[in-house]
């Protein structure tokens, strides 16, 4: 019997980060533009302008931070490929030196025993396929599936765990229904069809993967964002909000990815805009996986709003309640709910906190060079807790990633918004672990002893 105050000894702890959020040189050695690139370049849709032309160096400095990893003790790191590095185009040509970067990079975590965890899409999609209409065009699935086949085929010898998609439900509300994240469309019409695209995509590498052969026998997966919906009150209209919130954000994805219909509320939010044809492609999507990715960050206190359209409700604000500095509520039991609530609908597959962490404006450095981050330290003291309670009551949680290893291209809100639990001074790229760091390595070393009392 396992001790239930501990993390069992096999457990992943890791970091997370994607490709175009820390490696900079978003160009170089024959890499195309991904439409990060491209909205990151066009006028006034990030926070002052910023790029990820820099960013963390990561694409240059990957040595000095897999040796950052190894001080932390991680034994798991989970980054992103970015597509256009390695099909400039998107299809076609492949560009050795992209596949290269990769490669070298999962030697170097290898020779410290940290397990490469390698997500395929993290948002940067080609700008070449863009043209050819992105994630609208129905060819997308076989696109997806060739690069993925371009990776397994270089990586899949040394790479065990893969995540297809990283929260597709981002890249529909945010990149093609609001317009804040590239490619910033603002279209009802395309949200439902881009969501069914990129879960069919989805199924198409997964597919992929399993036809691969020796360099196919790893885990492969995918990553969904849940967010657990509460009602404001108790009023009825509150409690309809609610179902379509939680329809929306969460069962939209992991119901088809598990082989049960899209949800009955997306007619009633997308009206005309949804297609009731996508059901019949259920199959193509719910391919036997080996995990599921969760990435948690807050709860949706909800309410009845029929202006706020398509889903009709607004998020609602707790008084009294910490708030992160993008505006999350910290809300750590959320986070025992939403791995318990996953369990009921996906059985006995294993999951992976793979993001948890917090935006906090961090204090200047102090006198003996630390930085103290407490807000972010009791960001991760409590949802560290939360992840063995799930644990205790029956969860079959196999690791855990923070959002994130370094301070990082924040999408469109830039660099101002600090989730790293490494500083990263991004005038001198000089990396400072904060005290987030620090605990984080005690948990890790004490398996979650620390965080009794
Ligand atoms: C994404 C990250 C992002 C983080 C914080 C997640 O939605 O996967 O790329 O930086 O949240 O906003």
């Amino acid at each position: 019997m396992s001790d239930p105050t501990r993390f069992p000894e096999d457990f992943l702890w890791g970091a997370a980060t994607s490709a175009y959020q820390v490696e900079g040189s978003p160009l170089a050695d024959g890499a195309g533009p991904s439409i990060w690139h491209r909205f990151a370049h066009s006028p006034g849709l990030t926070a002052g302008g910023e790029t990820g032309d820099v960013a963390c160096d990561h694409y240059r400095r990957w040595a000095e931070d897999v040796a950052l990893m190894a001080d932390l003790g991680l034994n798991a790191y989970r980054f992103s490929l970015s597509w256009s590095r390695i099909l400039p185009d998107g299809r076609g040509r492949v560009n050795q030196a992209g596949l290269d970067f990769y490669s070298r990079l999962v030697d170097a975590l290898l020779a410290k025993n940290i397990k490469p965890v390698v997500t395929l899409y993290h948002w940067d999609l080609p700008a070449g396929l863009d043209d050819r209409g992105g994630w609208l065009n129905p060819d997308i699935s076989d696109w997806f599936a060739d690069y993925a086949r371009v990776a397994f085929r270089k990586l899949g010898d040394r790479v065990s765990m893969w995540a297809t998609l990283n929260e597709p439900w981002v890249v529909v509300d945010g990149g093609y229904l609001h317009g804040a994240l590239a490619p910033g469309h603002r279209n009802l019409f395309e949200a439902p069809r881009v969501a069914h695209h990129l879960l069919v995509s989805h199924g198409t590498a997964v597919q992929a993967y399993r036809a691969e052969g020796p360099s196919g026998r790893g885990k492969i997966g995918i990553v969904l964002n849940i967010e657990p919906k509460h009602p404001a009150t108790q009023d009825p209209k509150d409690q309809q909000a609610v179902r379509r919130a939680d329809a929306y954000m969460n069962r939209q994805y992991l119901e088809p990815v598990l082989g049960r219909p899209y949800p009955a509320e997306l007619q009633e939010i997308y009206g005309p805009a949804w297609d009731e044809s996508f059901q019949n492609e259920i199959p193509r999507i719910a391919q036997p996986i080996d995990f599921l990715g969760i990435n948690y960050y807050t709860r949706g206190l909800t309410r009845d709003d029929p202006a706020a359209l398509p889903v009709r409700t607004s998020p609602v604000k707790v008084p009294g309640a910490v708030y992160t500095e993008t505006g999350w509520e910290v809300y750590p039991k959320g986070l025992t709910e939403t791995l318990l609530w996953v369990k009921e609908r996906a059985g006995a597959l294993p999951l992976y906190v793979t993001e948890n962490g917090a935006a906090f404006p961090d204090p200047p450095h102090l006198a003996d060079g630390r930085l103290d981050d407490a807000p972010r330290v009791d960001y991760y003291r409590g949802h560290l807790r939360a992840a063995l309670e799930a644990r205790r009551q029956g969860v079959d949680l196999r690791g855990y990633f923070a959002w994130s290893l370094l301070d990082n291209f924040e999408w469109s809100l830039g660099y101002a918004k600090r989730f790293g639990i490494v500083h990263v001074d991004f005038s001198t790229q000089r990396r400072t672990l904060k005290a987030s760091a620090r605990l984080y390595r005690d948990v890790i070393k004490s398996r979650g002893g620390v965080l009794a009392g």
